[in-house]
């Protein structure tokens, strides 16, 4: 299937590694030239090169922060200097699991504030910034990761994951009538560069009884972002291969 991403300029946030490194490979396979963005300058020159010469497309390495509006912005105008114009925004930058994952009497509100705007905020200023020129060309793609810890209890920062849901949902509202989409892809415990070998076994109680690798949930991300998916919007998607034992989610 021919996804149309020949051609569209993407921008992954946290691209540097893990998942958004892998969402980055995926989009730049399928045609796509990338700005990828965080915080740690090495990393993400070594990543950008590293993609560029596997893919053969532009990867543009950009420093930002998404906690900071300003940088979010330069971060835009970067991207549209050096590649032209913003067609797809993967919002995907923030601390795995979150911070505050122990009992009440622990949580510590700095830290959680913290991780609320790294990924509910920091997920927001990324949309705001890249909204007027997706508009502009009447077509866009926002895809937001979330994570499993939005769905069910026992850890305080999972409430991001929640959060994130209710912005899809609203922006996808919003921003439909202009030809954009806005899609959310769970993941549940994922195979990245990290990943040891305790929670590859625990991660294969889900439904197919293995761990999903960061590859497979940039092929969803590659989907929600190509011409194919017109018609979905709005939507949180579960990708980690059935770990929550329940039907309606
Ligand atoms: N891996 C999993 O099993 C799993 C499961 C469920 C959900 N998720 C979600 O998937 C996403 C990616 O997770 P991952 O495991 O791939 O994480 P990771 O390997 O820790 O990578 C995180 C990326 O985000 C960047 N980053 C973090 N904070 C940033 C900020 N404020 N501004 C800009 N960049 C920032 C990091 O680079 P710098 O540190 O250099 O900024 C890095 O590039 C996250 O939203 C996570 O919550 C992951």
């Amino acid at each position: 299937m021919d996804l149309g991403l020949t051609g569209k300029v993407a921008i992954v946030t946290g691209g540097s590694r893990g998942i958004g490194r892998a969402i980055a490979r995926e989009l730049a396979r399928e045609g796509s030239d990338v700005a990828i963005c965080a915080r740690q300058r090495q990393a993400l020159d070594e990543a950008a090169k590293a993609l560029s010469q596997e893919t053969g497309r532009r990867i543009i390495p950009i420093v930002a922060d998404t906690m900071s509006s300003e940088s979010v912005a330069q971060l835009v105008k970067a991207t549209v200097a050096a590649l032209g114009r913003v067609d797809v925004l993967v919002n995907n930058a923030s601390t795995p699991g979150g911070m505050v994952r122990g009992p009440l009497a622990d949580a510590d509100d700095k830290t959680l504030l913290e991780d609320i705007d790294t990924k509910v905020v920091g997920y927001l200023r990324c949309a705001k910034a890249v909204a007027p020129h997706m508009r502009q060309r009447k077509w866009g793609r926002i895809i937001n990761i979330g994570g499993l810890s939005g769905r069910r209890s026992g850890n305080i920062s999972g409430l991001r994951n929640a959060a994130v849901v209710h912005l899809t949902k609203t922006l996808a509202d919003e921003l439909g009538a202009h030809g954009i989409t806005v899609n959310l892809v769970h993941p549940g415990a994922t195979r990245t560069e990290r990943t040891d070998a305790e929670t590859e076994r625990r991660a294969a109680s889900n439904a197919i009884r293995r761990i999903v690798d960061a590859s497979e949930i940039a092929q969803v991300v590659a989907f929600l972002a190509s011409v194919k998916a017109a018609n979905v919007t709005g939507v949180a998607i579960d990708a980690s291969g059935g770990s929550i034992p329940v039907m309606f989610q």
